[in-house]
């Protein structure tokens, strides 16, 4: 047998945070630890395994359990049972999703008379507590997440009874979407159930036949309260039939193709759901293997008790997949379930068959905890010393519980109050990042070797308690201790410090031992002091003090005035995808409801109107020219929709994109206020009033095509995460004085996950722009918007509208088929704008006709990136500037402008499709 090993894929990074390369036979992103294990091995399945051996805390426990041969169940590793964490920290790439998978086979291994109970988290969040029961059944826990940085932390923790242990942890990944949800920034999806229904034995079906080595366990597993109350007449089916399950993360074949169906009409189970009660993720897979007659139907309905609405929608496999043996998965994304679930499928009055189900899966919600806002300065301390062994604990500085040399407050978001590094042969300066500690209270550094002067300590406001002594400092005791208002004790004998003690500080309230350094003096002249108390305080001191902590409380107190009447704070919440930002608040402007009835002459101006409301002219009172979209009140229900939207906006900034000034909402309006374009729409200047029977020139044209390329790529690549547009047409391309274009509309996109189709109900866009797969697959990718682009670019080539009733011909209303059978066919010119009399070079119009056609391929993978049809046009726009021609619009666009207005598409137009399922529809994927 051989196996292809890659390079170094995964790093394990332990408690002592070396890490050490481990290679893998599998997929890329499966990561197995044998914990306790002494060498890597590949399990009967074929998935490689590597021991943990590098850990240095806890220890191995040799197991055996009846009947269990499995290598990696033949050891564990348990670790002290005290007030610590003990972590694994492992590498994963980020923006990608992941499975998790921790087991726990107890064996034993201690001959306690009590089974161990204790708790396991994942980075600062509780993950769950682990209880065994039964020392020969393995305890499974799984979590799928998205990495949001290069590791994750697994740790094990306060035990209630017994040692913590663990057997294995293993790591998959996942390169597809079916696990979005859009609340993943926020919060992981324990798994609860997955079920694999009519299964053929006890045993689950996992890898190789899971690609993803997830682990679908058999209906037919005995263990309590797990699938009982079975209804009368369930029977199970089978077929050796291959079913299509069309995509790649949905249930592995070998699932779909065994089921239960209810031969007396229903189907019914009751199962415990670990985890719950709580909102949950709920998907149900079908696949109709059974050969029915013609006449026949099998239609059905989920009952849930105390539900009624959730039992509205037919399931009807046929319906939704069309021909035989393929999937069809209708799910909640976020339903409320108890920790015992009973549910029903039962068949409808009019359907012959009664009803069948595959698989199932459950997932529930687990709310993240961002854990302590003090990670990023301390990681910078642990920075300095990468061998130390108090550097490797791991996790969260505070959460579930403090490293062994940090206090921590009790808030909810925990700071740490005491750095406790007394006596650890620290080297160098006093790291920096323990400065940017603001909530430190005490901080031991005495008994080490550090060096140079001691830092500023103005950021940390609470500081107490101050030892540096016993060190190698120098420099003089700085001033900016005064700062600190409740600074009751400092040491800093025996260093090398110098200069004259300020004499402020000695009177202030404080204790201060400064004795054995020989060059501070108390006062200019004399010889140092021994031990000083010196108590009491002098006006002056206490009147500098009270002006800093004034001046202190007045700069703050102003800043968060300012952000709460004249910005718009983002508050990260569960919709709002977004990534490395995350708590850093974007701020956008707030107009007030007045300043914009001004700037509009109360609402006189309309330059557009679509499906998302009304755009006005408007000019601010500093002469900037803006339009402002009044959104009409149902487009936004909530208050968070709105605001989400805002924060988005506030966040994209790009020369070809329009520019977003700000929002406003007052006296129940929601609106947008745009920088104002004084060209209005591509769309006019092809075919709409604005050409006047001119129209612009091929060169000016492509010049557009760039514009609007290069900020749909803006938006593709540039923005964190990616942004789909989802409406990218001709009428959404404006064009500023200088008829540079810009994209607008982009306020209506869908955040995307990087790598990953986006996965949606609600199908938007345009008719003539919308991308076919996008429309029956229903996933958003950003080749959606590489298609309209497609069609923008036939657009420009032929001076003909998207979609047309007469201009193309009898049976033809679409630019796409029209065009697509001319250029396949080699003939350009029935296709070119007749208005451009010849003016353009036949090559550059072939570069592009060419990229349009790859633009408009029926699946997206077919199709390029935006960023290499932009650079198919920029070759076009050499070529013709080559060939010497120059655009010769501008002025006549110039003039243009001052006469009319230009109308703005903010909104979408009447051919606005929008596919709404409401979440507690069925939504078929
Ligand atoms: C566990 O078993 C291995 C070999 O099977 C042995 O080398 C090791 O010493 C054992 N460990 C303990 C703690 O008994
Ligand atoms: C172990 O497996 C054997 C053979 O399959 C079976 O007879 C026995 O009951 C099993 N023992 C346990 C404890 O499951
Ligand atoms: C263990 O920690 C968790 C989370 O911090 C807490 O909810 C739980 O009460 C703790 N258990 C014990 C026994 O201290
Ligand atoms: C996901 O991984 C599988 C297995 O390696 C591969 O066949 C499939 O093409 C991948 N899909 C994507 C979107 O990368
Ligand atoms: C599937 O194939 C196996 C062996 O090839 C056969 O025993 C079994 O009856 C078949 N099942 C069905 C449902 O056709
Ligand atoms: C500090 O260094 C000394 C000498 O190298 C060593 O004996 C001692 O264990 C070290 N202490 C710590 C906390 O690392
Ligand atoms: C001040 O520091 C010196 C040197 O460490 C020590 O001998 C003395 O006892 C200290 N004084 C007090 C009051 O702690």
């Amino acid at each position: 047998m051989e196996f292809r090993v890659p390079f170094i894929l995964f790093y394990l990074s332990l408690i002592l945070l070396l890490f050490f390369p481990f290679s893998s036979a599998q997929m890329t992103g499966f990561l197995s630890l044998d914990c306790g294990g002494n060498g890597n091995f590949i399990d009967e399945i074929g998935l490689q395994w590597n021991p943990d051996d590098k850990l240095t805390y806890g220890e191995i426990s040799n197991i055996s359990v009846v009947n269990e041969t499995r290598n990696q169940y033949k050891t564990l590793r348990h670790f002290p049972a005290d007030s610590r964490k003990y972590c694994y920290t492992l590498d994963v790439v980020s923006r990608t999703r992941y499975l998790l998978r921790a087991t726990f086979l107890y064996g034993n291994f201690d001959n306690n008379n009590f089974y161990p109970k204790f708790d396991i988290s994942v980075g600062a969040t509780h993950w769950s507590t682990i209880v065994i029961s039964d020392a020969n059944i393995i305890e499974t826990r799984e979590l799928i997440f998205l990495a949001t940085s290069p590791t994750i932390s697994v740790c094990l923790s306060n035990a209630t009874t017994g040692q913590p242990f663990i057997s294995t942890l293993e790591l998959r990944q996942f390169n597809g979407s079916i696990y979005y949800t859009e609340f993943e920034q926020h919060f992981y999806l324990s798994v609860s159930a997955r079920i694999n229904f009519g299964a053929a034995s006890d045993a689950p079906i996992r890898y190789p036949d899971d690609p993803f080595d997830r682990i679908w366990q058999s209906d037919s597993f005995k263990k309590a309260n797990y699938l009982v109350d079975v209804a009368a007449g369930t029977q199970k089916i089978s077929t050796n039939v291959s079913v299509d399950v069309n995509r790649f993360e949905l249930p592995p074949a070998k699932v779909m193709q065994t089921a239960v169906v209810g031969t007396k009409g229903s189907l019914s189970y009751r199962v415990d759901l670990n985890g719950f009660p709580g909102f949950g993720w709920a998907v149900t897979y079908f696949a109709e293997i059974e050969n029915l007659a013609q006449e026949e139907s099998r239609k059905f309905r989920l009952v849930l008790p105390g539900r009624p609405d959730i039992s509205m929608p037919v399931v009807n496999i046929e319906e939704n997949a069309p021909g035989k043996y393929r999937l069809y998965e209708p799910g909640y994304t976020n339903l409320s379930l108890p920790f015992v679930l009973s549910f029903k499928f039962k068949k409808t009055n009019d359907s012959s068959k009664g009803p069948l189900l595959n698989a199932m899966e459950i997932n529930k919600y687990l709310e993240k905890n961002s854990g302590s806002p003090d990670g990023d300065a301390i990681s910078s301390l642990l920075s300095y010393y990468p061998s130390a062994d108090w550097t490797k604990e791991g996790g969260d500085p505070c959460l579930p519980v403090p490293w062994s040399w940090v206090h921590c407050s009790s808030d909810p978001q925990p700071r740490i109050v005491s750095i406790l590094l007394s006596n650890k042969n620290l080297t160098g300066t006093i790291p920096l990042g323990i400065t940017k500690l603001t909530g430190l209270v005490e901080l031991w550094l005495d008994g080490n070797m550090l060096t140079g002067p001691i830092p500023d300590f103005s950021g940390c406001m609470d500081l107490k308690i101050i030892h540096l002594e016993k060190n190698q400092l120098t420099g003089p005791l700085p001033t900016t201790l005064l700062n600190l208002p409740n600074l009751k004790e400092l040491y800093v004998q025996n260093n090398m410090l110098s200069g004259i003690i300020p004499s402020d500080l000695r009177n202030k309230d404080l204790v201060l031992n400064y004795t054995g350094n020989f060059n501070l003096h108390k006062e200019s002249g004399k010889k140092s002091d021994k031990y000083v108390i010196i108590i009491g305080s002098v006006v002056g001191a206490a009147v500098l003090l009270l002006a800093t902590v004034i001046s202190f409380f007045t700069i703050n107190k102003g800043k968060k005035k300012y952000d709460q009447k004249d910005h718009f704070v983002s508050h990260p919440s569960p919709s709002m995808v977004s990534s490395k930002n995350d708590g850093h608040a974007e701020a956008a402007h707030a107009f007030s409801y007045s300043e914009i009835q001004n700037s509009t002459n109360n609402f006189e101006k309309k330059i557009g109107s679509g499906g998302f409301g009304v755009v006005y002219y408007g000019k601010l009172d500093d002469g900037k020219e803006i339009a402002v979209k009044v959104l009409t009140s149902n487009s936004y229900q909530g208050k968070r929709e709105f605001s989400n939207e805002v924060s988005l906006l506030s966040r994209i900034h790009h020369r070809n994109l329009v520019q977003f000034l700000g929002y406003c909402r007052e006296e129940g309006n929601c609106m947008l206020i745009y920088e104002f374009m004084h060209n209005g729409t591509l769309k006019e200047h092809l075919y709409g009033p604005l050409t006047h029977g001119q129209s612009i020139d091929w060169i000016k044209r492509l010049q557009v095509a760039e514009d609007a390329a290069k900020g749909i790529e803006y938006l593709h690549t540039g923005c964190v995460p990616a942004v789909i547009h989802r409406d990218v047409k001709s009428s959404n391309i404006l064009l500023d004085r200088q008829m540079r274009a810009k994209v607008s509309d982009f306020g209506l996109s869908k955040l995307a996950v990087e790598g990953v189709s986006h996965v949606s109900s609600i199908v938007r866009g345009t008719v003539g722009y919308l991308d076919p797969e996008y429309y029956i697959s229903q996933q958003l990718t950003d080749k959606s918007d590489v298609y309209s682009f497609g069609v923008i670019l036939l657009e420009l080539i032929s001076g003909q509208e998207a979609i047309s009733n007469d201009s193309f011909g009898t049976n033809c209303r679409n630019i796409v088929q029209w065009a697509k059978l001319h250029i396949e066919s080699g003939d350009i010119q029935g296709i070119i704008d007749p208005v451009l009399q010849g003016n353009f070079d036949l090559q550059s119009m072939w570069k592009i006709a060419e990229k349009a056609m790859m633009c408009i391929q029926p699946h997206g993978h077919m199709r390029p990136s935006i960023s290499e049809v932009l650079k198919e046009i920029q070759d076009a726009l050499s070529i013709e500037r080559e060939s010497g021609r120059n655009s010769d619009d501008l002025s006549r666009n110039s003039i243009h402008s001052s006469t009319h207005m230009g109308s703005m598409d903010y909104g979408v137009a009447e051919n606005f499709l929008s596919i709404d399922e409401s979440i507690a529809q069925p939504t078929a994927r």
